[in-house]
């Protein structure tokens, strides 16, 4: 049987499916995904070679400067993907469906996730939650529209949890998490995000199902990893849970280089002469 080779992180490398991400698990290769909410940084994250680039409701937190996912809506939602659309050449775009879009029941997700394929040209959508997800996971699916699921820590659930503490570190919740994600893959879910769960139940779920596991803060056996692109540049340095690497620290580039325009400004040393008609 021959195989698709599989070609990630190159300029001219051809686009990310979800086929793709099928063959990278079948193949071992760990996915790379990161969140993006903007074209600029989606251009540069989509050419440095990532998989897949998550429009996530962190942007609620990161873009709006709200405390939780909840109060971003759909519109805002869908103003953010198709900035990051118009930059993407090769990753996989995938877009959450926020608070409130889905919950209700499995038509109004449907028409959540369709309005996002269509007004957005989304690839795929996410959504959190288990049993209660299924029948809109379904609808949507056959529908034709790719869904990610998300289980452990759902942040659109934080009132509910009260904490975002590690979750699923007692039997009952790890064996619930077991569960929801087969139900989840056989409802015809395309991949799953885990979402800060023990590394072992995490590595236990990678290698139960077929489809692809993204990990963030649940250990090194996911089929993947995603962060926050804001936490992992080093742009949120108030926030530093254990799980987030810092791979940058562009809130003190950033910090330097405007306190050396605002001097410049002061002592008229911008513009020079070469910088002016
Ligand atoms: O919204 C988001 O950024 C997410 C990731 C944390 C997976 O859902």
């Amino acid at each position: 049987m021959s195989r698709e080779p599989v070609v990630t992180g190159a300029v001219d490398a051809p686009r990310i499916t979800t086929q793709t991400l099928q063959n990278l698990k079948r193949d071992g290769i760990p996915i790379a995904m990161l969140t993006a909410y903007d074209y600029t940084s989606a251009r540069i994250l989509d050419a440095a070679g990532v998989d897949v680039l998550l429009v996530g409701d962190s942007a609620s937190n990161v873009m709006a400067g709200y405390e939780t996912t909840l109060p971003i809506t759909l519109d805002q939602m869908i103003y953010h993907a198709q900035s990051v659309i118009r930059a993407v050449r090769h990753a996989l775009v995938v877009v959450d469906l926020s608070f409130g879009s889905y919950q209700g029941n499995s038509k109004e997700a449907l028409v959540s996730a369709i309005r996002v394929m269509k007004e957005a040209g989304a690839h795929a959508v996410k959504m959190e939650g288990g049993k209660p997800a299924l029948e809109a996971v379904r609808r949507i699916t056959d529908a034709g529209i790719p869904v990610m699921g998300h289980l452990g820590l759902t942040p659109q659930s934080i009132y509910r949890f009260g904490t975002y503490r590690v979750r699923a570190q007692d039997t009952e919740e790890a064996d619930a998490i077991r569960e929801d994600a087969r139900l989840l893959e056989d409802a015809g879910c395309f991949g799953l995000v885990l979402e800060k769960i023990p590394a072992g139940l995490a590595q236990d779920v990678s290698s139960a199902l077929s489809i692809p596991v993204i990990g963030i803060g649940a250990g090194a056996h996911c089929d993947g990893q995603v962060l926050v692109t804001h936490d992992m540049l080093g742009l949120n340095t108030d926030f530093a849970p254990r799980f987030v690497r810092r791979y940058a620290q562009l809130e003190k580039t950033i910090t330097e280089a405007v306190q050396q325009y605002v001097a410049d400004v002061r002592v008229r040393a911008f513009p020079s002469e070469n910088e002016s008609y």
